[in-house]
């Protein structure tokens, strides 16, 4: 590992504790309904308005540690905020536009990114993939409060090969893989028991006893993988008085340029340094 990597994975100030892992839901029917939570109070103006964090977390982005291209910039900063105690580092929000440039943002998981692009799975026939469908330029943004740092991606996406789709399937936990098949996702339904009830049939169907798989489940045909490629990528940290520290990685026109001349220390990459 080079020295600037090194340097950028030194967080002094990270928590020690790990966040407890949430443990996984046990496949099972559903049978009654959810306890009701107490209606929460509104908010004062003021106790909102006054809500304030001042962001002083070392390191400080300086643009002459970085490295030419910002995969492993970003390899860096997520290994940082897996081991900073953040119960989901993978989380990131997805924002889509119809043709029409309106755009839409939810929240989805990070399962893969390497220099070709950042993965996610979904449903093929939700909202999401229908914008994208119709437009598929997208944007991710990461937010690590306990580093201080958030990263924003944009770029093009396309749907990951069926077999890198049905690799991922497989390697999910039952109660995930049957969740595939019990949600047409981004669709009205007239009340939750029939989704319910539409799970509780394929849990019959496919689980034994222990949650264990009496029978394989295959990945819906609806179901599965998107790769952004990146052409832009925003480095954010916070630092006081809100002059936080910008660099944003954007890819060049050189159609000719290849992997290996990376190693030479030269890129396709330009970095920038943006106004807080
Ligand atoms: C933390 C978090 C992670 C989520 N991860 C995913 C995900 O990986 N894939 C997914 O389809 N939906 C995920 N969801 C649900 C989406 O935010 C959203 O409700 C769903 O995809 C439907 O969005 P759409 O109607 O805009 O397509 C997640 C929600 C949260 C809060």
């Amino acid at each position: 590992m080079s020295r600037t990597l090194r340097s950028l994975l030194f967080v002094p100030q990270l928590p020690l504790a790990r966040a407890p892992r949430r443990p996984h839901l046990s496949p099972r029917r559903f049978t009654m309904s959810a306890p009701k939570a107490p209606t929460p109070k509104a908010p004062t103006p003021a106790s909102v308005s006054s809500l304030r964090v001042s962001y002083s977390r070392a390191p400080a982005l300086d643009e002459a540690m970085l490295p030419p291209a910002p995969f492993a910039l970003f390899a860096a900063w997520f290994e940082q905020a897996k081991a900073s105690g953040d119960p989901e580092p993978n989380a990131m929000c997805l924002a889509t536009a119809s043709p029409d440039a309106r755009p839409s943002a939810r929240m989805v998981l990070l399962k893969a990114f390497d220099d070709n692009g950042f993965v996610w799975y979904t449903n093929y026939g939700s909202r999401k993939a229908a914008q994208l469908a119709d437009n598929p330029f997208a944007a991710l943004t990461f937010w690590w409060p306990s580093l201080e740092r958030s990263v924003r991606i944009e770029g093009k996406v396309d749907r990951v090969p069926t077999e890198e789709s049905d690799a991922y399937f497989k390697s999910r936990p039952p109660a995930s893989r049957l969740g595939a098949w019990a949600s047409d996702q981004s669709k009205p339904v007239g009340e939750r028991h029939v989704v319910e009830e539409r799970w509780n049939g394929l849990v019959d169907d496919h689980l034994d006893e222990k949650g264990g798989l009496k029978k394989e489940v295959e990945r819906p045909p609806q179901w599965g993988g998107f790769r952004l490629v990146p052409d832009r990528v925003e480095f954010w940290k916070g630092r006081e008085a809100r002059l936080h520290d910008r660099i944003v990685y954007e890819l060049g026109e050189n159609e000719d340029w290849t992997p290996s001349e990376e190693l030479k220390g030269s890129s396709r990459w330009t970095k920038t340094r943006l106004q807080p």
